[in-house]
C-alpha cells in the first residue's frame, strides 16, 4: 500500500509538451522514491471530443475545455500550463491566486514585464512553482554543472551555444493556429529567441552564472506567411534566426546562435565551457555523451574523452537500469517531476522556479531589443 500523499494535476494543453508530461507523471514514482504521487485528475482542451480522447489514452480522470474551470476546481492541486506563450501568463497568474502549485512551461512569458507579473503572483500566494527548462536535467548536463561547480574547469574564459533547426524553410508553410503557433508573434512572443535560445540561456545562467550586456541581431528569412486563423498572407513577426554575443559576470565571452533555417539539424542544441584547467561540451544529438578535455591530464593522452554518463555515480542514472544502458530525452521530465516533488516535500522550491526563468526572460528581452536598436544593451537585473 502506498503511503504518499496524493498532487492532483490538473493539465492545461494536450499538446507535445502536454504528452511529455504525463508520461513523466506516470513514470516518476516506479523509479524515484519521491513522497508525491502525482494523479491526473483532470486534463483542459478547447477541442472536447480531443481532450477526451487525450483523457482516455493517458488515464487522466476527467476533462475540462476551460482552464478557468479546472482553475476552480477543489479537488486540483496542481496547475501544469503546456499551452502556447501568450497563455501562460493569464492561467499561471489565476492558477497562483487559487492557491495551486503551478508548473509552466517555457518561456516563461512573453516578455519581462508580464513575467514579473508572475513571479509576483506567485510570490504573493506563497505557492510552489517551477518552470521546465528540461535540459537541465539531462544527466550529462547535470554532470557539467557538478564538475563545473567543483572548479574543475578553473576560471571560464569562453561560453558558447548553439539550437539549430531547419524545419520552417518553406516559404510555403503558414503561420498561426494549432502546431504553427510558433510562427506567429501574437502567440509567440519571439522566434527563436523565446523558443530555442530561452533554453540556451536557461543553461547558460545555471552553469555560468549572470549574462550583464547582450549585442544582438536577428533576421526574418521569410517576411509574409498565409496566417491560418485569418486565412490572409500576413506579415511575419517571429526571428527566424538570432545571434548574439555577450559578457558574463564572470568575465567569460559567450557566443549564442540560433535559427530554423541551417538545412539538415533538426534540434541540434550543443554548448562548450571553455575554462583555464578544462573543457566540457555537450550535444542533445548524442545526449547520454559528456565531451570532456583535461588539461592536467598526462600530456602524452592528453585528449577529449567523451564520457558515457550510464553510471550509478552520475546524476539520476542509479534510478535507471545499469551502467552502459543510457536513456532519452522523455527522461529529463521525470526527472523535473522527481525533484520537483523531492523539494515540495521538503518544502523547498525547485529550480528554475519562475523568478529563475525571469532572469532568462530578461536576458530574452535585451537580445530582442539589441537586434532592433543594433547597440549593446545591458540585461536589466531581475
Ligand atoms: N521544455 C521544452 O523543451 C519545450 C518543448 C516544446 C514546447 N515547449 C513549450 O510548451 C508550450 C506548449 O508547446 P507545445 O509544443 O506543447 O505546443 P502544442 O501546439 O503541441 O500544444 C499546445 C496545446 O495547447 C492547447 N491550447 C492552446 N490554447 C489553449 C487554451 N486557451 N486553453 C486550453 N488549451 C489551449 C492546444 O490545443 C494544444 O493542445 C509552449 O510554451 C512551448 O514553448 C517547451
Amino acid at each position: 500500500m502506498s503511503t504518499k500523499k496524493h498532487l492532483n494535476i490538473g493539465l492545461v494543453g494536450y499538446g507535445f509538451m502536454g504528452r511529455t508530461h504525463s508520461n513523466a507523471y506516470k513514470r516518476v514514482n516506479d523509479f524515484f522514491d519521491v513522497p508525491y504521487r502525482p494523479v491526473l485528475k483532470a486534463v483542459c482542451g478547447r477541442d472536447r471530443d480531443a481532450a477526451g480522447k487525450f483523457a482516455g489514452n493517458w488515464g487522466y480522470e476527467s476533462i475540462e475545455t476551460d482552464w478557468r474551470r479546472l482553475v476552480e476546481r477543489e479537488d486540483i492541486d496542481a496547475i501544469d500550463v503546456c499551452t502556447p506563450n501568450n497563455t501562460h501568463a493569464e492561467i499561471a497568474i489565476a492558477a497562483a491566486e487559487a492557491g495551486k502549485t503551478v508548473l509552466c512551461e517555457k518561456p516563461l512569458a512573453m516578455d519581462l514585464v508580464q513575467g514579473q507579473a508572475m513571479v509576483d503572483a506567485v510570490e504573493k500566494a506563497g505557492v510552489a512553482n517551477t518552470v521546465w527548462y528540461n535540459y537541465r536535467r539531462v544527466p550529462a548536463v547535470t554532470l557539467a554543472k557538478r564538475l563545473i561547480d567543483e572548479g574543475r574547469l578553473g576560471k571560464v574564459f569562453h561560453y558558447r551555444a548553439q539550437f539549430l533547426q531547419d524545419w520552417t524553410i518553406s516559404s510555403d508553410l503558414p503561420q498561426g493556429g494549432a502546431g504553427l503557433w510558433r510562427l506567429d508573434a501574437a502567440a509567440a512572443g519571439s522566434g527563436v529567441t523565446g523558443d530555442l535560445l530561452a533554453h540556451c540561456i536557461d543553461t547558460a545562467l545555471w552553469l555560468n552564472g549572470r549574462i550583464d550586456d547582450v549585442s544582438a541581431m536577428t533576421e526574418t528569412f521569410i517576411k509574409e506567411r498565409k496566417h491560418n486563423l485569418t486565412g490572409k498572407v500576413e506579415k511575419v513577426g517571429i526571428d527566424d534566426a538570432c545571434a548574439f554575443m555577450c559578457r558574463f559576470e564572470n568575465g567569460s565571452l559567450g557566443l549564442f546562435e540560433s535559427t530554423r533555417y541551417a538545412r539538415g539539424h533538426k534540434a541540434l542544441y550543443t554548448f562548450e565551457v571553455n575554462g583555464e584547467k578544462a573543457s566540457l561540451r555537450w550535444d542533445l544529438h548524442d545526449l547520454h555523451r559528456l565531451e570532456y578535455f583535461d588539461h592536467a591530464d598526462d600530456a602524452q593522452l592528453r585528449g577529449w574523452r567523451s564520457v558515457h554518463v550510464t553510471d550509478g555515480d552520475q546524476p539520476y542514472m542509479k534510478n535507471w537500469w545499469v551502467p552502459g544502458l543510457q536513456i532519452g530525452y522523455e527522461h529529463t521530465f521525470v526527472h523535473q517531476v522527481a525533484d520537483f516533488l523531492e523539494n515540495l516535500g521538503e518544502g523547498e522550491p525547485t529550480a528554475p522556479t519562475f523568478r529563475d526563468a525571469l532572469a532568462t526572460q530578461a536576458v530574452c528581452d535585451a537580445v530582442l531589443d539589441s537586434a532592433e536598436n543594433r547597440k549593446w544593451e545591458t540585461v536589466v537585473p531581475v
